[in-house]
């Protein structure tokens, strides 16, 4: 059975000292849902978050990687760095990474299959722009993405990929999708795979919803059939808003 799950994205923001901080206040939360609850500090903090989550219930990954091994990629880092500090997960084409730093379905099919080779697992970010919403354009830009940068892949892979669809208009912006809107597309998504990889895969992938998740809209969200968790932005950044999104489900 697929699994619920809630990751904050921390994005670019907290440094050590702030860091410490918002890890010993999400350490004081009590968790009361089945989801499992990840945290993606920015690079130069996974491994100071990493030891002092260690023997709590929160799982520290990383924002993004290099889809080589190692080599002349200045600023980079792969693969095995991270897993080398404890982290097994990993996410992949955040829109802020596809808009900022010309992440294509290409390039990341490439850092999917790095991910995959090196045990990891990978939360596979995508979603429309605005603009492909309002000429009814969205399923067909979500459906590119998945083919173009996964449909490459093994069946059996899909048992380390957490999908998140992430509409660009709903990110930081304060406007979510609503409920029924997010409920179409994911189930949208799940026929998707279904139809390249058939029911069990599909029903087995976890499909995340990100875009502006706070802690008053939650659980509508995560109420919808096949919405199975969010991944949370500015709301991640204040231990109790996490964990009251973390405790919707
Ligand atoms: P937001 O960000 O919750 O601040 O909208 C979501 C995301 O970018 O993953």
């Amino acid at each position: 059975m697929r699994k619920h799950i809630v990751a904050g994205n921390w994005k670019m923001n907290n440094d050590l000292a702030q860091t410490e901080d918002l890890v010993s206040d999400l350490k004081k939360q009590s968790k009361t849902s089945d989801a499992e609850v990840m945290i993606a500090p920015a690079t130069t903090n996974l491994w100071h978050a990493f030891q002092s989550v260690r023997e709590d219930d929160i799982e520290v990954i990383a924002q993004n990687m290099h889809f080589a091994e190692n080599g002349a990629y200045t600023g980079e880092v792969s693969a095995s760095m991270l897993k080398s500090i404890g982290i097994k997960t990993v996410i992949l084409g955040h829109s802020e990474r596809r808009a900022y730093f010309n992440e294509t379905d290409a390039s990341l099919a490439k850092k999917v299959d790095a991910a995959l080779s090196n045990d990891m697992r990978v939360i596979f970010c995508f979603g429309e722009e605005l603009a492909d919403r309002k000429s009814g354009n969205e399923a067909t830009v979500v459906e590119s993405q998945i083919k173009n940068a996964l449909f490459h892949l093994d069946a059996d892979a899909f048992e380390h990929i957490v999908l998140a669809y992430e509409p660009v208009w709903a990110i930081g912006t304060g406007e979510t999708a609503s409920p029924e809107q997010a409920q179409d597309m994911h189930a949208f998504i799940r026929k998707t795979l279904s139809n390249k990889y058939g029911n069990t895969v599909a029903n087995n992938v976890s499909i995340l919803y990100g875009g502006s998740v706070k802690p008053n809209n939650a659980k509508e969200i995560f109420g919808k059939p096949d919405v199975d968790g969010g991944l949370i932005g500015g709301a991640s950044l204040k231990a109790e808003d996490f964990y009251a999104i973390v405790n919707a489900f």
